[in-house]
């Protein structure tokens, strides 16, 4: 795990940006996993900046997200497909055949989720996962305990979820309580996965996932046991982080090296 801190939320999705946008350029055909929340906004504004000015093709791109709020329609102002096609993919060449998000409104939904697990293999995989972290540690909607080897399926949110993402809808009774998500080890099996977090009020629970123990209790804490990943963290973020001077020391001498 490398664990890089930025001065802020900007300097913190420029350096997302920078990452996501070289890898996708190493591969003709990459599939690339997205989240939704509001930490990647500023690395998905960055990637639509780069489209238009640098050229960066979204036409070879095949993307899969990692949850959807069950019961709301892809239309729906707070779904998680609306925000990506307002926020990302309305904005870029991508081809709407290679978009996928979790369909909110399925019937069978363990149908579905088998579907969605099948899709994501049939397109060879996901070369890089992108994520956020909940205030309760999860990563997609994997709540605390999911199973650090859960596959796609239906999640119950907690409370906490709950309140925290009320400051989306009108009112707290509106959030959906269940959600369709990829499972921990769906996750795990993406090539390379980045974790973003930013503000003060994630800096508990992302020492919790970085220098914690791995525990279901905290979903995020399964990345220690992934081979490559890299978090990107605001100073805010970091706050909280014992080992953050060998961190900033780490990145230093990386780039030294690569020079
Ligand atoms: C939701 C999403 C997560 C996201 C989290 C944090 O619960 N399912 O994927 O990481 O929110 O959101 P924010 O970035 O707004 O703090």
């Amino acid at each position: 795990m490398q664990v890089l801190i930025r001065a802020n939320y900007d300097e913190m999705s420029k350096e997302a940006a920078g990452y996501v946008s070289s890898e996708m350029r190493k591969k003709v055909k990459f599939v690339l996993g997205l989240a939704t929340g509001s930490t990647p906004l500023g690395l998905y504004k960055e990637l639509i900046r780069m489209h238009k000015e640098e050229g960066l093709d979204f036409s070879n791109v095949t993307t899969f997200n990692l949850d959807e709020y069950y019961g709301l329609s892809p239309t729906h102002e707070q779904s998680y497909s609306y925000f990506m096609w307002e926020n990302l993919f309305k904005h870029v060449n991508i081809k709407k055949e290679n978009v996928h998000i979790p369909d909110g409104l399925a019937k069978d939904v363990d149908k579905f989720c088998e579907e969605y697990e099948h899709m994501i293999e049939e397109a060879g995989g996901i070369d890089l996962q992108v994520l956020g972290i909940g205030s309760d540690g999860h990563i997609a909607f994997n709540e605390p305990i999911s199973s650090l080897g859960s596959r796609t399926r239906l999640k119950t949110l907690t409370e906490e979820t709950i309140k925290d993402n009320a400051r989306f809808f009108k009112d707290e009774s509106e959030v959906p309580r269940y959600a369709i998500t990829m499972g921990v080890g769906t996750v795990f099996e993406a090539r390379k996965t980045v974790l973003l977090a930013s503000g003060a009020k994630k800096a508990e629970v992302v020492a919790k996932a970085i220098e914690g123990s791995v525990t279901a209790s905290i979903t995020a804490s399964a990345l220690q046991l992934h081979r490559d990943t890299i978090v990107v963290l605001d100073e805010e973020a970091a706050g909280k982080l014992k080992r953050k001077e060998y961190y900033k020391y780490v990145d230093k001498m990386v780039k030294e090296f690569n020079k």
